[in-house]
């Protein structure tokens, strides 16, 4: 019997491009991921299932052996710390990039910079090579409010098309780093289950070569 595999899945904006790739790899869910209500997902591939989650979770789940693989983006695993997973391929999808962000007119403040984000991590280790000690305000979403009404002088977000800055009166200042989503695999299983986790990574690698060359 082949080695049971289970993938976790982020919700969101990345799911669509993750289906796609999946789908590119052989396989297929049994049910609409986007539009059911359940969390675990049978396959055409009788020895894959996928779980459905929030993208924070999914470094978690991997992590623990909860799941064996995973895709989360950049930003969740730099923010996670990566324990007890390794970062296999680059699956080229939901690119973006981590930027800090504020007014166009705005002098920066004399004393410490207040930066809002989702975050922390990358956000300290950021300032921190600059030099630059700043007060981290840790938000869950929206973070252009945040110096609108005052509460930050900057914010570090993603920016994909700057829609959502420039409708809020923000440009994007300095650029953090570039944001893809990423395949995890659990360590153990990396080890434990070594041919059925090989065979999934080279057949995600060919369709991250067939999809973007
Ligand atoms: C992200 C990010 C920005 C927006 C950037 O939010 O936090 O708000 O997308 O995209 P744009 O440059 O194309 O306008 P997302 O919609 O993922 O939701 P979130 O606020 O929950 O992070």
């Amino acid at each position: 019997m082949s080695q049971q595999l289970t993938i976790a899945l982020a919700k969101g904006r990345i799911l669509d491009d993750t289906l796609a790739l999946l789908a590119r790899a052989g396989i297929e869910p049994a049910d609409n991921l986007s539009s059911s209500r359940k969390l675990v997902f049978s396959t055409n591939q009788d020895h894959i299932k996928l779980v459905l989650i929030r993208s924070a979770d999914v470094p978690v789940y991997v992590q623990y052996g909860a799941a064996d693989l995973g895709v989360a983006g950049k930003d969740v695993l730099r923010e996670h710390g990566g324990e007890g997973l390794y970062e296999r391929v680059d699956l080229k999808i939901a690119t973006c990039k981590m930027m800090t962000a504020g007014f166009a007119d705005r002098t920066r403040p004399r004393g410490r910079l207040k930066v809002a984000t989702k975050y922390p991590e990358i956000t300290r280790d950021f300032f921190l090579q600059q030099g630059q000690q700043v007060e981290l305000i840790k938000l869950y979403g929206s973070m252009e409010l945040a110096p609108i009404v005052g509460l930050a002088d900057l914010i570090v977000d993603l920016v994909d098309t700057g829609k959502t800055l420039k409708a809020n009166g923000l440009i994007p200042l300095e650029h953090i780093m570039d944001i893809s989503s990423r395949l995890i695999v659990n360590r153990a299983s990396l080890k434990m289950k070594n041919q059925a986790v090989k065979d999934l990574v080279s057949k995600m690698e060919k369709a991250v070569e067939e999809s973007f060359g």
